[in-house]
């Protein structure tokens, strides 16, 4: 009978090859493609704006090609003007900006926020959680409670509403 050791070898291996198939998937350039041998559906392209110092900014993208988005990070000199370029008010701003299918992602969003931002497709510019609440996603840091905080979207006329409270 098989041991322990030989599943967990296995899973080992296969966890490496989860790995690269999503290093792969996540090379910058065109709309992903769906994945032959799995018939994933194509991931949506996000390219995340950055300075390039920022820590939690590249948490926060890993998080994201796990979750879903084809990830291509930018690092930038002045993140405040990407913010400025895209509408983001400073009560709204956090560290980086992303974009996704045409819409802006302020800061720490979690992913399911996104794929539901995606899926309903409102009229507004984007999403935005504002500052980088503690425990939010790239922000957890183990043995500290996570805060509270507010998912928002935003319009280009100021209009900011409640899109997902996170207690
Ligand atoms: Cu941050
Ligand atoms: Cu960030």
């Amino acid at each position: 009978m098989p041991d322990r050791r030989f599943f967990r070898r296995i899973q080992s291996i296969m966890l490496l090859a989860v790995g690269l198939l999503a290093a792969c998937t996540s090379l910058p350039g065109g709309v992903s493609e769906a994945d032959p041998a799995t018939g994933a559906a194509a991931q949506p392209i996000m390219t995340v704006y950055k300075s390039p110092t920022c820590g939690c900014c590249e948490e926060w993208a890993k998080i994201m090609a796990e979750q879903g988005f084809s990830v291509r990070t930018e690092n930038v000199a002045d993140i405040n003007q990407v913010k400025a370029e895209h509408t983001v008010a400073p009560a709204l701003q956090s560290c980086h900006t992303a974009i996704v299918d045409g819409y802006v992602i302020e800061g720490h969003v979690p992913a399911a926020d996104i794929h539901r931002l995606l899926d309903e497709r409102p009229n507004v510019l984007g999403l935005a959680v504002p500052g980088m609440p503690m425990g939010s996603p790239g922000m957890e840091i183990a043995g500290r409670a996570g805060e509270p905080f507010d998912v928002l979207t935003f319009d280009a006329s100021g209009n900011v509403r409640l899109f997902t409270q996170y207690e």
